[in-house]
């Protein structure tokens, strides 16, 4: 049977849902029985019911059979241990050997007579036991991080080719655009038309101004450029962005108090800045509050943007940063991407927090280079 996506969907699930319950549990105590069992324990309890209740009705299904797999897992090991510990090693072979546990068979590291070896050597020395339980988690482990360095190459490359798409076309729209701007400043400023023409320009220099901010702030920003590092202060980099968006009325906008100077791309964190509260606006719809506030903590300026709009639901927010996600009628998707660019090439990160009614939260964190 060849693989399809929906197949690699189930398997990529199962293994976060896997590696999540080992990296949690596997490690963190000393007896290694009890470690391994708990590293089954939380799949098919807690996190297992969690990630059933936040997935799909098709892959729901996918979920409980891995459970009563590795529950089969917990019974098979126990239940041979107990039968070699009361003397019956026939039997426990039988078990282990019985068609039942043909799957469950194949993740006992070194095989079924090392096991049963292993458990007739006594007394389940935790060294013992680590030897039959972590190559297991290892594999694991090691099918996870190779998942993770795949998965970051694919976004590397996607991201990479639309990189070299955007500035090509921003580039190629700057001049006709330039063209179009001046021509309707003219008819404008010639004045002496009806104002349903003039009201015609205006839509005109609005859908203009939508393309320069695609171009100036999210097209030409989501591929990484050398950054020109200045002085600069988050007062003039919040001073400047305010003066390019217009704030309606109906908008409360807070802004920090303390002003913080540092070394910084100043036109390329004001890009930041543009995309973030633009994006706070929209969730707003123009009305509501806009709460900005910085802080140095620990050499690192954080900066927190919230808006009070109607926050995200739980399956938009990891998607939120990938190259074109966009749940806008008239959004690229990229805003973000480029924001994510910007700050990672300053060295800092970008996280959101953010919940259906409760707003969102998007925390920028910089390293803080201070002024010489
Ligand atoms: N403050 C916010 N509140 C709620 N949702 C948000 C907020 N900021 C971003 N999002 C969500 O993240 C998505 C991606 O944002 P991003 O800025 O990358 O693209 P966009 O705003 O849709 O388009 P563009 O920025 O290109 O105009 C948005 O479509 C929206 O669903
Ligand atoms: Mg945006």
């Amino acid at each position: 049977m060849k693989l399809g996506l929906y197949h690699i969907q189930l398997m990529r699930y199962y293994e976060e849902v896997l590696a999540q319950a080992v990296r949690n549990y596997a490690f963190t105590g000393d007896k290694k029985w009890e470690m391994r069992y708990r590293a089954v324990e939380p799949m098919s309890d807690g996190l297992l019911k969690d990630a059933i209740a936040n997935t799909d009705e098709k892959i729901k299904p996918f979920f409980i059979v891995m459970d009563k797999a590795n529950m089969r897992l917990v019974k098979m090991e126990y239940g041979s241990i107990d039968l070699v510990n009361e003397g019956k090693k026939e039997q426990a072979i039988d078990l282990l050997e019985s068609k039942e546990y043909a799957d469950q068979r194949k993740v006992l590291a070194g095989g079924l007579e090392d096991f049963i070896t292993k458990i007739e050597s006594k007394t389940f020395s935790s060294d013992d036991l680590s030897d039959i339980m972590i190559p297991s988690v290892q594999q694991i482990i090691e099918l996870e991080r190779k998942l993770a360095v795949m998965e970051d190459n694919l976004k590397k490359e996607k991201l990479f080719a639309i990189g070299e798409l955007s500035a090509r076309l921003a580039h190629d729209i700057r001049n006709p655009l330039s063209v179009i701007k001046t021509s309707i400043n003219i008819l404008v400023s010639k004045g002496d038309v009806d104002a349903k023409t003039m009201e015609m320009y205006e839509r005109m220099e609005r859908a203009v101004e939508r393309i320069t901010y695609q171009i100036d702030d999210v097209l030409n920003f989501v591929k990484p450029r050398v950054s020109s590092l200045k002085n600069t202060s988050l007062d003039e980099i919040l001073a400047s962005v305010l003066a390019r968006i217009e704030i309606p009325k109906t908008v409360v906008m807070t802004t920090p108090t303390k002003n913080i100077e540092f070394v910084g791309d100043i036109i390329s964190l004001e890009i930041v800045f543009v995309n973030l509260i633009t994006n706070a606006l929209q969730a707003i719809n123009n009305s509501g509050e806009i709460t900005i506030s910085a802080d140095v903590q620990n050499e690192k300026i954080i900066i927190k943007i919230h808006d009070n709009g109607p926050g995200m639901p739980s399956d938009v927010v990891p998607k939120i940063f990938d190259p074109l996600f966009t749940t806008k009628q008239t959004g690229t998707g990229l805003g973000l991407t480029s924001c994510k660019t910007i700050i990672e090439q300053h060295g800092g990160h970008i996280e959101v927090e953010s919940a259906v009614g409760k707003g969102t939260t998007f925390v920028v964190t910089l390293p803080y280079r201070r002024i010489i």
